[in-house]
């Protein structure tokens, strides 16, 4: 049996902060040249000075375990594989940055399976509030966008309330055209500086938007007259229900609407999304884009590993999230080709499907499911062993 603590200190690897790779890639370059080679002894001069900057680099990462303390220190094999009696191979040699940093964090889980798709919806740019239904709270939710693609998974538990309080403003209302169908609508479209319920009112013809909150809208005011000029009141209410001070606005209602917004709004680059609570403690989605975007959210069971609540210290070293761990990181190591056998992942579970025994990641299955990546107490590090793991989730089987 291993035995850490008798272990040389040097494999109790400290974690490099950010960038990990590239500074334990340092410590083996430099050391190369320090070995005799020809080319190395005619350039005496570079050598010397790279012997000076290989110190330097030395002394810091040797001040750095000196001072700070390793992963094990704060995570004794005991704690974080307590029921062990064989350990996974990069954990007992304390390659812990394999699994749990190094590379850059720009992994997106791709769930592909398992997801209920519950409500779908557009964005012209800026940023909008949807007000979500209190049934989808019983889910981790899936938001995703085809162009650009972007899914991101939100837990809905320890949602943080609600904090902007800048009154809001309105930017600008253009005319944008005409459209004619059983009657005559015209369509204004409106920006303000933050998300809020438009209304405009124009000589006897409105319109408004819904309940949602958008900082830019297209709103159609039906029942116009062609040729006549309008003199419109426009106001702005935010999440608050703080308002806008009225603005007016005037248009002569000719020309069509083209519905050519892609050209005013190209497609986004960057799409972000959160989630936070309102003050009447309704689920509010957060969408903030550069561009045009269709957007659907959707529901997966929630993950049993988002519950557990961290509290990290606020100097912890950078980790990547879970998601990555346990399914990205086997595969540096462990190539999909190898397999005896291969089970579905990122797949959500089905909904008979209970489960709260495995972990969950972001909702959905990862090899950290039916795998303990430090060590177990059964063959393959498995968290359960034989016909009980699968009739965890198949009950069928
Ligand atoms: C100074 C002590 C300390 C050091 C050093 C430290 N941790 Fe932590 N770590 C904590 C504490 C405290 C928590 C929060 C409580 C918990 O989950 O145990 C935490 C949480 C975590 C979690 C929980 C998952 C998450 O993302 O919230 C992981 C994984 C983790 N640490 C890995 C590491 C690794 C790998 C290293 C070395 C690179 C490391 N820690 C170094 C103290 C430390
Ligand atoms: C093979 C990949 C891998 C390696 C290597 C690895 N971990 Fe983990 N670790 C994970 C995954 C995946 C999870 C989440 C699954 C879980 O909690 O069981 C995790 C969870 C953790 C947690 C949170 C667990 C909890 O119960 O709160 C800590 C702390 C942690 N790891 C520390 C370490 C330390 C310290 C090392 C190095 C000695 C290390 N890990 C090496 C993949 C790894
Ligand atoms: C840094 C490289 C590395 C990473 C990352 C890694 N593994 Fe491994 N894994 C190994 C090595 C080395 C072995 C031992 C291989 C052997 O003995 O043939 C191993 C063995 C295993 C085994 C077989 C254990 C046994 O008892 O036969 C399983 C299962 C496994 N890994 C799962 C995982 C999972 C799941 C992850 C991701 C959470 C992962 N590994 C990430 C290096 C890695
Ligand atoms: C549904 C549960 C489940 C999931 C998910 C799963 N495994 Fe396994 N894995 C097993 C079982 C069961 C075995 C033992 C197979 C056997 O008895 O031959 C195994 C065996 C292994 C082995 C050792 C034997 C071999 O086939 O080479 C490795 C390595 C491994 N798994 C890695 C992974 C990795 C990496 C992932 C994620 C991509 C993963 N597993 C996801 C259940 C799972
Ligand atoms: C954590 C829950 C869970 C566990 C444990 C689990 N499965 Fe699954 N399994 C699923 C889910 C979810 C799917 C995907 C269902 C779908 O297609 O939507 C699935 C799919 C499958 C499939 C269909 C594969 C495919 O390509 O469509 C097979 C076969 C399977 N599982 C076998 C097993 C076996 C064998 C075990 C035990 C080693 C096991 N499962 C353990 C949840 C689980």
């Amino acid at each position: 049996m291993w035995d850490l603590e008798k272990k040389n200190p040097s494999q109790l690897l400290t974690f490099p902060p950010k960038g990990s790779k590239e500074k334990s890639g340092l410590g083996a370059v430099p050391l190369a040249l320090l070995l005799p080679s020809k080319s190395n002894f005619k350039l005496l001069g570079l050598k010397k000075f790279l012997i000076i900057i290989l110190c330097a680099i030395v002394s810091l990462c040797f001040a750095q375990n000196i001072f700070a303390k390793t992963c094990q220190e704060c995570h004794p094999p005991s704690k974080v594989a307590p029921n062990a009696r064989k350990w996974h191979a990069p954990f007992i040699e304390g390659k812990c940055e394999a699994c749990h940093g190094g590379a850059a964090n720009t992994f997106q889980t791709d769930v592909i399976k398992g997801i209920k798709w519950f409500q779908s919806g557009s964005l012209l740019g800026g940023k909008a509030y949807i007000v979500l239904s209190p049934k989808v709270e019983q889910f981790d939710l899936v938001f995703r966008t085809q162009n650009p693609w972007k899914q991101e998974i939100l837990s809905t538990l320890e949602v943080p309330s609600f904090s902007e309080i800048t009154p809001p403003e309105i930017v600008k209302v253009w005319f944008l055209g005409l459209e004619k169908g059983p009657w005559i609508e015209a369509k204004v479209l409106v920006q303000t500086t933050t998300p809020c319920k438009v209304s405009v009112s124009c000589d006897g013809a409105t319109g408004s938007t819904e309940e949602n909150y958008y900082s830019y809208q297209v709103i159609s005011i039906p029942h116009v007259e062609e040729g006549n000029t309008y003199n419109c009141v426009v106001e702005a209410e935010d999440f608050n229900g703080v308002q806008t001070p009225p603005q007016n606005f005037t248009f002569t209602a000719q020309g069509a609407f083209e519905n050519n917004l892609s050209k005013l709004n190209p497609p986004a680059q960057n799409v972000t999304v959160k989630l936070f609570r309102s003050n009447l403690d309704e689920l509010v989605l957060e969408i903030a884009s550069d561009g045009k975007i269709s957007w659907k959210l959707g529901g997966i069971a929630r993950s049993n590993i988002a519950k557990k609540s961290s509290s990290k210290p606020a100097d912890h070293p950078h980790m990547n999230p879970l998601s990555w761990s346990s399914i990205d990181a086997c595969y540096s190591c462990h190539k999909r080709s190898m397999f005896t056998v291969s089970h579905p992942v990122n797949v959500a579970l089905r909904p008979f499907m209970a489960n709260d025994e495995l972990p969950l990641f972001r909702g959905v299955i990862t090899c950290a499911t039916c795998h303990n990546p430090h060590g177990s107490a059964y063959p393959y590090d498995l968290r359960k062993y034989g016909p009980g793991l699968c009739k965890t989730c198949h009950k069928d089987k």
